[in-house]
């Protein structure tokens, strides 16, 4: 693969406070070489190494790719009903996941992969160059372990979510479901997992049953994250933190304790905004989980109920708008935060010896994320150094 040069960058976004100024290690009049794949030089343009190639960005901002840690892209049909009613007054529940849960296990593995290729591709072509991607419209040993295979071509980051709601045969028999969930639907997913997430929640499963799903999960070396105090308030916050968990994810209702608890932990608190807008809901308050000190990651949650968008620049703008982040802190949260919440050093950032994944915007500035909203801004995109769109 040719080397590339790209000088003529208005603001480059580092994520580095080594290269740059503030906590985007941002730079003006910068330039990038990209070879084999990843970041080979980083620096001034006027001070730039020759390349085989040469980009000009003309002043526009380079970004690292978006990295889209949660994820629910396997899945078949869409709730396009579901949603009308919701804007028509009526409330989301966690039930409405049994609605697609019905149409994926009746879906062909062709149908599947098809639809999940098509918003990898979607993401792509908005700066997305890593998302996660969970399972959870299966719910039985066979339609789980399918949905992580299939995942597992497109992502490293895959999370087994067995746990989503109760599968509909077990509705009398929630603990026979948890046992299915802790031992051979584990036994058949492990294999193509690294993660395991539960939805912990008020129709779904509580803390008792999310400690025995995570726990069984992580002794079979799969790492935890929680979706944790979305619709309510509950302890999905505090059991994220007593196990580790890399991220817990929406953190919508907390308490002071789960706020100090998030504060004073690894786990990143992973904010989902198109989940509240596409709900109705109130928005999580980005600011004082920033005040206290936690580390704040956002994500789209794609998934065809509470959030069908793939679109960070969207999430990006909901948060500065309804959040309480500032613009630098958004792009922050949905690069490197992002990188935090799938412990990953190689992406996320633009320094060298990291993964050559780069958007370009049409834009002089990456504010524009935010000042600009829903304007597709997206004018280059190169993952792992190739360029993709
Ligand atoms: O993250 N909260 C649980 N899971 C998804 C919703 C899935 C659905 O409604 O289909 C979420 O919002
Ligand atoms: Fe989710």
């Amino acid at each position: 693969m040719p080397s590339t040069l790209i000088t003529g960058i208005g603001t480059l976004v580092t994520n580095d406070p080594a290269h740059g100024t503030g906590p985007l290690g941002a730079l003006t009049d910068a330039a990038v070489v990209i070879d084999g794949g990843t970041v080979a030089w980083v620096g001034p343009a006027a001070g730039a190494p020759a390349a085989d190639e040469v980009f000009d960005a003309a002043g526009r901002a380079l970004l690292p790719g978006w990295v889209d840690s949660h994820a629910h892209l396997v899945f078949a049909g869409d709730r396009t009903a579901e949603f009308n009613a919701r804007m028509s007054g009526q409330s989301y529940s966690a039930g409405g996941i049994r609605t697609t849960v019905a149409a994926t296990r009746a879906a062909a593995d062709a149908e599947l992969d098809a639809n999940l290729a098509r918003l990898v591709r979607e993401a792509l072509r908005q700066g997305t160059t890593l998302v996660e991607c969970k399972s959870g419209y299966g719910l039985t040993v066979e339609d789980e372990s399918r949905a992580l295979r299939i995942a597992s071509s497109y992502t490293p980051e895959t999370t087994y979510l067995g746990a989503h709601v109760v599968a509909p045969e077990f509705a009398d028999d929630p603990a026979g479901y948890v046992d299915l969930v802790t031992g051979p639907m584990l036994d058949a997913c492990a294999p193509y997992a690294r993660w395991v997430d539960v939805f912990c929640e008020k129709g779904a499963f509580d803390g008792d049953q999310a400690r025995a799903i995570l726990t069984a999960g992580i002794e079979r070396g799969l790492i935890p994250r929680v979706h944790a105090n979305q619709l309510t308030y509950g302890p999905g916050v505090q059991l994220a933190v007593e196990l580790g968990a890399a991220s817990a994810d929406h953190c919508t209702h907390l308490t002071d304790e789960d706020v100090a608890a998030l504060a004073g932990s690894s786990t990143v608190a992973t904010l989902l905004p198109g989940a509240e807008f596409s709900t109705r809901a109130v928005y999580p308050d980005a600011r004082r989980l920033l005040d206290a000190g936690a580390v704040v990651a956002l994500s789209t949650d794609c998934n065809p109920g509470s959030s069908f968008t793939s679109s960070m620049a969207f999430c990006i703008a909901v948060a500065v708008r309804e959040m309480g982040m500032t613009p630098d802190e958004a792009v922050w949260a949905a690069t490197a935060g992002g990188a935090r919440a799938l412990r990953r050093t190689d992406v996320g950032t633009v320094r060298v010896g990291a993964r050559a994944d780069l958007q370009l915007l049409d834009a002089p500035s990456p504010v524009h994320l935010a000042y600009r909203p829903g304007v597709p801004l997206t004018a280059a995109v190169w993952r792992a150094g190739v360029r993709e769109v």
